[in-house]
């Protein structure tokens, strides 16, 4: 009976300490968020040799990278130069630099699209696929990498560093979030503290990364920023509220271009859907309610998002054919959401939507007319993919809502987290938690081109520090 009352005490004890988080831990290096740049870091950073833990606020690691649709921008790939695409890291940045409307720190600008081409074949050698490449708002040439059929980017991308953090033994914590970055008496990082279902634990380290993102999700924030956003709704994931550029700004991180935020310009109002600009890329064009065209569809998200809000009810709609659909595999998503109006005539189509019939037919005609020419006389869109004469025939309403927050904590090109006294030694930041990169706009395809390139570095410099 003694024996039987032990063995139940130890299995009690045992329970409980399982059920309790240890109380201090250690690693070499600590990565704060699980999205796409901090997968890029911790696979870095694990395959430079050191212990890495991985802390996610969220039930699931990829953050907003989960949600990036329309692919990667990177110039000079594999994957380009089987399509038969001419393009270099030197007409990527003059893209980017003149989307940002030259407000972006060059330095970075310049890392990043030196290194995107290097970050697609790293990834392509983790397993992914980048093997279709269109084109995104505001750049010059198709760059823009994705899966093939022109499958959504992120959700792939996050499957494949996901598992290539687990094969490299990383420790990643979902339900984990860090509350407190804490540094030393030297003011190096040090550790942090987290909290979890149990309550709280710290955790310290010879170096952190910060990647927990920007704050789209966060309508308080952003409406602080910029307050003419007040009302719109976001594409963002729910974890992008800007804790990290809150726990950084309390350790004096500098902060650079907050009030840059953009909205993209194709989100479905009612679900928050965000329409991939790749439907856009592959040919769609936009109309009106009175069923005209109103802009360049493939000009940058500032001035596209103006020209839809300055449209009657200002939304729009994206309008295109069956080709497209057969182009771009992400479009299913969208008929199964039930935000796609179908039919078998541009009549029928209008009437659908309530739209003039003669005036949307006789848009479409002479965009038709325009792709036939090569030449877009109307809004001078350069890229002209394909006519739209296939039906079935397409329509989504759309309208802008908050999309990337350019501005966040400022880093070199080390991705060393600045403060007025320099470098915060063992702070690293990557992803959309910094600023500066995008300057006053940022090119689609562009995020993720930035997550991969500094994340990589970030995860390099943390575990060589
Ligand atoms: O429209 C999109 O697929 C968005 C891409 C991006 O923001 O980079």
């Amino acid at each position: 009976m003694k024996c039987r009352w032990s063995f139940l005490a130890a299995a009690l004890l045992l329970t409980v300490l399982l059920s309790f988080p240890v109380a201090a831990d250690s690693a070499d290096v600590i990565i704060v968020g699980a999205g796409g740049a901090g997968l890029a870091a911790a696979i870095e950073a694990a395959d430079q040799g050191v212990s890495v833990v991985v802390l996610e606020k969220m039930p699931m690691a990829g953050g907003n990278t989960l949600y990036a649709t329309g692919g990667m921008n990177a110039a000079g790939t594999s994957s380009q130069e089987t399509l038969g695409i001419e393009d270099s890291p030197a007409v990527h940045y003059k893209d980017t630099m003149q989307g940002g409307h030259d407000l972006n720190v060059p330095e970075l600008v310049e890392i990043m699209t030196e290194q995107a081409p290097v970050a697609v074949e790293w990834l392509k050698g983790l397993g992914a696929d980048l093997a279709d490449v269109g084109r995104l708002g505001g750049s010059s040439v198709n760059r823009t990498h994705r899966p093939t059929g022109g499958q959504p980017v992120g959700p792939h991308l996050v499957q494949v560093m996901f598992e290539a953090a687990q094969t490299r033994g990383v420790d990643v914590r979902l339900e984990n979030e860090v509350i407190e970055i804490l540094l030393d008496d030297n003011g190096a990082a040090h550790g942090v503290v987290v909290e979890n279902r149990e309550g709280t634990y710290t955790i310290t380290a010879k170096a952190i990364v910060v990647t927990t993102g920007g704050f789209g999700a966060n309508p308080t924030m952003f409406v602080e920023y910029d307050p003419e956003l007040e009302g719109f709704g976001t594409t963002n994931a729910p974890s992008a509220t800007g804790d990290g550029i809150t726990m950084l700004t309390a350790l004096g991180a500098d902060l650079i271009h907050m009030d840059q935020i953009q909205t993209h310009p194709t989100v479905h109002p009612g679900r928050s859907t965000m329409i991939t600009e790749a439907v856009r890329g592959n040919g769609a064009i936009m109309v009106n309610r009175d069923g005209a065209r109103f802009v360049n569809e493939m000009g940058t998200r500032d001035v596209v998002s103006g020209a839809i809000l300055d449209q009657d009810g200002q939304s729009a709609y994206l309008f295109f054919d069956d080709a497209v659909r057969g182009s771009l595999a992400a479009v299913e998503n969208y008929r199964r959401q039930g935000i796609v109006t179908e039919a078998d005539t541009l009549e029928e189509l209008a009437n659908a939507l309530g739209v003039d019939a003669a005036a949307l037919t006789g848009a479409v005609e002479e965009y038709n007319a325009a792709v036939a020419a090569g030449s877009d006389d109307a809004f001078g869109r350069s890229d002209l993919p394909r006519s739209l004469d296939e039906a079935p025939f397409y329509a989504i309403e759309i309208g802008p809502a908050v999309h990337h927050t350019m501005g966040g904590v400022v880093i070199n090109e080390r991705t060393e987290v600045q403060s007025a006294n320099g470098s915060i030694p063992g702070l690293f930041a990557a992803g959309e938690v910094t600023g500066g990169i995008h300057g006053g706009n940022r090119l689609g395809g562009n995020a993720l081109a930035d997550i991969i390139v500094f994340g990589r570095i970030a995860g390099q410099q943390a575990a060589q520090y």
